[in-house]
């Protein structure tokens, strides 16, 4: 039986490490990436900033007691009963993404403290099956001029380069968009103040990614170049702070030797891991020596319905054998981005040990 391991402590730490790099971003935990209850009271101690996009997050940080102060709701097109929530819990900032959403926001929220948000074109490893989310730059005149005469004040920008953005370029290309964007605020009549990153700092699934240290200096760079005066920088990171924050350990169902092996787990993209349909490659790690092949990994459901890796090198295997599974604490067990089976036995403390056997007998593929 597959078991999910959380330690929010590691949340904790990778929270920190952002928060003490020289000059980088203030920090806001997307909460759709692991919304456990523990997880969310553990940085809620240690001082974080939350994003949310959908009911269910607030009602988590409500029930740990974070502060509306402390949340902004980042999606530019929230339901209203979001909205209507959000105003009740005080949250401080929201997101705006056309003449319309302006309007539903002043509607619903008078007052409204609200980024723009800007499209930009996907660059992160995620695959989503969506229509464009953000305003063109086209766009922003209607935008501008439905908010002159509302009850929204525009205080800044926000972009998003994708989840799992491994390019850290596409943060450069994203700021020089902001700075344009920002602009037109500023001759709008507005004073801007606030530029949100979103998310997207990746973590090492399969092999080594820039971090955020890198990033953040490209943004800085972009930033010195092209805006007036410094804007007061935010990212909204999940997965960079919740993904080492978890460890699944998976049980092998059935093993088909052959030319590509095939490992059947019990767990899945419909049981646990809903971000292998959208691209994420986890590393298996067997606890088992033997010659390593290249196997084909499924779920519960098999190859047509439920391919996790095409790719995974793995020593030959048994029935009852188990997986490791590494950084699995983003968007996998307790999340609300997907619907996924909330089944799984959750134990929460330190992560328990990877045997290092298995550390050494899987070669991550590329
Ligand atoms: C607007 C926004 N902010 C933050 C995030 C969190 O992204 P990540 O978990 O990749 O850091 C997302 C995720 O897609 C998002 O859409």
């Amino acid at each position: 039986m597959a078991v999910w391991y959380l330690d929010p402590a590691r949340a904790v730490q990778a929270y920190q490490r952002l928060i003490a790099l020289p000059g980088a971003p203030r920090v806001r935990y997307a909460v759709k990436s692991n919304s456990h209850p523990t997880l969310l009271a553990a940085l809620a101690a240690a001082g974080a900033h939350f994003a949310v996009v959908a009911e269910p997050e607030l009602r988590a940080l409500h029930a740990v007691g974070v502060p509306g102060q402390r949340i902004a709701c980042v999606t530019p097109g929230p339901p209203a009963a979001l909205l209507r929530a959000c105003r009740a819990a005080g949250v401080a900032l929201y997101a705006v993404d056309s003449a319309w959403e302006v309007r539903k926001l002043a509607a619903l929220v008078p007052g409204a403290a609200a980024c723009v948000y800007l499209a930009l074109p996907p660059a992160g490893r995620l695959r989503y099956p969506v229509a464009r989310v953000g305003a063109l730059l086209d766009e922003l005149d209607a935008l501008l001029a439905a908010a002159r005469d509302l009850s929204v004040r525009l205080v800044g920008v926000q972009i998003h380069v994708g989840s799992q953005c491994e390019r850290p370029e596409a943060w450069g290309r994203g700021v020089e968009l902001a700075a344009a964007a920002w602009e037109r605020l500023r001759t709008g009549g507005w004073q801007p103040y606030l530029l949100n990153l979103g998310g997207g700092l990746p973590v090492p699934y399969r092999g080594p990614v820039a971090g955020p240290a890198a990033i953040a200096r490209v943004v800085a760079r972009i930033v010195a170049q092209r805006f007036p005066a410094a804007p007061q920088l935010w990212w909204e990171p999940g997965r960079y702070v919740a993904a080492d924050a978890g460890l699944l350990i998976a049980t092998v169902q059935r093993y088909t030797p052959g030319a590509r092996p095939m490992v059947q787990l019990d767990v899945g993209r419909y049981r646990g891991l809903p971000e292998a349909a959208r691209g994420i490659r986890y590393t298996y790690l067997a606890d088992r020596q033997g010659p390593l092949a290249r196997c084909i990994v499924v779920g519960p459901l098999g190859p047509d319905y439920d391919l996790l890796d095409r790719a995974a090198w793995l020593p030959p295997l048994a029935p009852g054998d188990r997986l490791w599974l590494p950084r699995a604490g983003a968007y996998t067990v307790a999340q609300t981005a997907y619907a996924v089976a909330a089944d799984l036995p959750v134990v929460v403390g330190a992560l328990p040990p990877v045997p290092q056997k298995a550390v050494a007998a899987t070669v991550a593929g590329p």
